[in-house]
């Protein structure tokens, strides 16, 4: 092994076409297949001189974005650098950067968009600055020079809000947290890897916020253009998804951000229950144990509802799996009542401390119903679960 790697070290420099790759550019596309061939032509004219590659991580678009990719690959001569990743059976945005860039050995690593919003043109510039000592370049909408494009207002106030918020973990001045757009030295993208969330779309927050000391970052300003073919893919559930990024950034450390959902879940669902139950006990005048019953039943639909949406986005049950899924949940959350009643009731005749024996019960039903639906009623995916039964 070691002696090829010396024939490799002293074969003959090699030509243009060959030259080592100094800069990897990551683009994480999930139905561009309009935009990826534009987004190649454009980074082959701005890149000349630079030893560049461009890796598409696709979550398996069904616009066919991967075998786009491929078919540009074959058909250009010598263009060994363009590269895709698929993952199927999967989504997210940050997770799809830190793969891409994985997949690189390049010393450079930069993320755009696939979309063509970014401008390419900032890229040798991102370079340079790297080459002249930052660790990290970003294209900022909000320094001086640059600017939001075609924002409308309101996107612009929950940028500037997030960016606000970002200061919660980032403790450094930036004028674009938010950004999508940016280069970085591998070391320094490899001192953080371990430690990032990689959940939802905001990857260069999350590098920032898992750096241990604070990183020397260059912004340059660039315009933020337009999206002239295919969609966003940002909908309301960004700003949920930023938000448990922020709490795994300063509380994920303690207890799965997960666990704290879920117990977000839990206590919604307390109030449910009091809602219904006042409604049939009090209001229809239901008999005690039918009211309770009703309650508990409806309480149970929308704590397992709640978390398909909310807890489990990610592995989001649909279909008759949804079904399926409600009944293993049923039965878990019925098994750990009874545990809750049955270890409360004994440590009551033992302790006689009523709320101690209480609080007791419903800790451990709590975590006996948290981590046996994790595991049981949104196991992992088919696709995940056979590349593992596969080891
Ligand atoms: N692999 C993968 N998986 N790629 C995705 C996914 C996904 O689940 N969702 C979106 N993408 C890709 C898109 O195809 C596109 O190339 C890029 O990520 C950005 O997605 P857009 O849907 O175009 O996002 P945007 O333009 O609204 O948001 C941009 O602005 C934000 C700042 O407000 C992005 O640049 C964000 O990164 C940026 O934070
Ligand atoms: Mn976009």
């Amino acid at each position: 092994m070691d002696s090829q790697i010396g024939n490799l070290a002293g074969a003959p420099t090699p030509d243009h076409d060959q030259r080592a790759i100094e800069l990897s550019v990551i683009v994480p596309t999930y139905n561009e297949a309009e935009n990826v061939p534009l987004l190649i032509g454009k980074l082959n004219d701005v890149l000349v001189g630079i030893g560049w590659e461009v890796i598409f991580v696709d979550d398996d678009s069904r616009d066919g974005t991967s075998s786009i990719v491929r078919k540009l690959a074959q058909s250009t001569v010598g263009a060994s650098n363009v590269r895709v990743v698929q993952r199927i059976g999967r989504r997210g945005l940050s997770s799809a950067c830190v793969e891409g860039a994985l997949a690189s050995s390049a010393p450079y690593i930069a993320v755009m968009d696939g979309d063509l919003q970014h401008d390419e043109r900032l890229l040798p510039r991102m370079l340079d600055a790297l080459k002249n000592g930052n660790e990290i370049a970003v294209g900022s909408r909000f320094v001086a020079g640059g600017d939001v494009g075609a924002f409308a207002a309101n996107r612009i106030k929950i940028s500037k809000m997030g960016a606000r918020l970002a200061r919660l973990v980032v403790k450094q001045e930036l004028s674009d947290p938010m950004s999508g757009f940016f280069m970085l030295r591998r070391d320094v993208f490899e001192r953080v890897v371990r430690r990032l969330s990689a959940k939802g779309f905001k990857i260069l927050l999350d590098i920032f916020a898992s750096a241990p000391a604070p990183l020397k970052v260059v912004e340059l300003p660039f315009t933020f253009g337009s999206r002239t073919k295919g969609e966003s893919k940002l909908d309301t559930m960004v700003a949920w998804e930023y938000a448990m990024l922020l709490l795994d950034k300063m509380l994920g450390a303690y207890v799965p951000v997960r666990f704290l959902m879920y117990l977000g879940v839990g206590t919604f669902g307390l109030g449910v229950h009091f809602i219904i139950l006042w409604f049939t006990y009090k209001s229809r005048a239901l008999p005690f144990e039918e009211s309770q019953s009703i309650a508990t039943g409806i309480a149970m639909i929308f704590n397992y509802w709640l978390n398909n949406q909310f807890t489990y986005r990610d592995q989001k049950l649909k279909g008759i799996r949804f079904v399926y899924g409600f009944f293993s949940f049923a039965v878990i959350c019925s098994i750990g009542a009874l545990s809750n009643i049955g270890v409360a009731s004994y440590l009551f005749t033992e302790n006689q401390s009523w709320w101690l024996a209480g609080i007791i019960g419903v800790v451990l039903g709590t975590v006996w119903n948290y981590a046996m639906t994790s595991v049981f009623t949104w196991r992992v995916k088919p696709v995940d679960s056979k590349v593992l039964s596969d080891e």
